[in-house]
């Protein structure tokens, strides 16, 4: 197989920190930071991997009943092939099997990709924090209470069988 699917550690925080300042010149967070967030007891990863290269991440909050997505990265020569969707998914399903009943996250009104991502997954807007990102962008504040439904959960693992083939664990 090509692409290996596993749990980061916090010696991987380098990795993504990498992947991030790829994404988000200057870099948001460094691998400090990173370092820390993978250390939290709350905190829950899904990274997917070529080899040793990181190719996609997503990561939460998982605290009560509810999943906050702090971040989803995915390296900028894999993108628009389905492992945005991909790594999204993994992330709600493992908080789903952990029992997250809810799923919270903030996102740019502009960025189109992530929004595509989001809305295939059941999330919609409730709130706009204007203006929130640099002073100047506006960000959408979005939901999905539908994490428990088994309709969901079905549409959900459906959508992850058709990854099956293409991933190892
Ligand atoms: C957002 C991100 C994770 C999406 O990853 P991806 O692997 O490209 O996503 P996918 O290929 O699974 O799907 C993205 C969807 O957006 C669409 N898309 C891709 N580029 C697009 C663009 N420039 N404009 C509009 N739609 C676009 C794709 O066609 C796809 O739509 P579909 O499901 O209807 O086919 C990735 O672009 C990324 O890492 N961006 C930088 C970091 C970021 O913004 N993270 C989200 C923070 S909230």
């Amino acid at each position: 197989m090509r692409y290996r699917l596993a749990s980061p550690s916090p010696e991987h925080a380098q990795e993504i920190s990498s992947l991030e300042a790829l994404l988000y010149p200057p870099p948001l967070r460094g691998a400090d930071s990173w370092r820390l967030d993978l250390e939290r007891p709350y905190s829950n990863y899904c990274a997917l991997w070529e080899g040793e290269r990181l190719i996609a991440c997503a990561s939460s909050w998982n605290l009560l009943q509810e999943l906050e997505v702090t971040q989803v990265l995915v390296h900028p020569r894999y993108q628009g092939q389905g492992w945005g969707k991909f790594i999204f998914a993994k992330l709600l399903e493992s908080g789903i099997q952990g029992g997250v009943e809810r799923a919270t996250l903030e996102v740019r009104r502009d960025n189109e990709p992530a929004l595509k991502v989001y809305r295939r997954f059941g999330f919609t807007q409730v709130g706009i924090r204007p203006k929130y990102y640099q002073g100047r962008y506006d960000a959408l504040l979005m939901v999905c209470e539908d994490l428990q439904d088994p309709a969901y959960r079905q549409n959900l693992e459906h959508f992850l069988e058709e990854y099956a083939e293409r991933i190892s664990k």
